[in-house]
C-alpha cells in the first residue's frame, strides 16, 4: 500500500511532512523548500490536500497547495503514489507555481510548471 504520511524529499532537496490523514482523505502538513524564485529568506510553509481512497489498497492520485509564508505565490502540486518492487514508495507529481503580478497584462509570465519526486526519509 502507499502510504502518504510521513517526511518526503525532492529531487530538489526540498522536504515535505504529511500529518495524519483523516478518514475523508484529506491532510496537512508543512513543506520546507530548498529553493525560491524571490530573494527571501525561505520559511516553513504550510500544506493542504487530499487523496483519493484512503483507506484502499491502491496507488492513490492526490493533491494538495503550499501557501508560502515567506512570498505571495502558492504552488498546488497533483500526483500519484507508486511502490517499485523494493517497495519503495515514490510520489510522482506536477506542480504550478503561481506568481502575484501587479498587472493582468503580466499574467503571461505568472506561472511556472514542473514535475517533481518525493522519497520517503523517515
Ligand atoms: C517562491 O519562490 O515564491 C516560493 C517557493 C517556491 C518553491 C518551488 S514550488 C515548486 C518547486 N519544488 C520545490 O520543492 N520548490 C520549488
Amino acid at each position: 500500500q502507499c502510504d502518504l504520511q510521513g517526511l518526503g524529499r525532492n529531487e530538489l532537496g526540498s522536504s515535505m511532512t504529511i500529518l495524519a490523514l483523516n478518514t475523508a482523505g484529506t491532510f496537512s502538513g508543512s513543506y520546507h523548500t530548498a529553493v525560491a524564485a524571490t530573494n527571501k529568506q525561505i520559511l516553513v510553509s504550510p500544506r493542504q490536500g487530499a487523496q483519493q481512497h484512503p483507506s484502499a489498497k491502491r496507488h492513490p492520485t492526490f493533491g494538495f497547495t503550499v501557501q508560502w509564508q515567506f512570498s505571495d505565490s502558492t504552488t498546488a502540486f497533483v500526483g500519484q503514489c507508486f511502490v517499485d518492487h523494493h517497495g519503495t514508495e515514490t510520489l510522482e507529481t506536477t506542480w504550478l507555481l503561481r506568481e502575484e503580478v501587479l498587472s493582468h497584462k503580466d499574467t503571461w509570465k505568472a506561472t511556472r510548471v514542473g514535475t517533481s519526486i518525493f522519497t520517503r526519509i523517515k
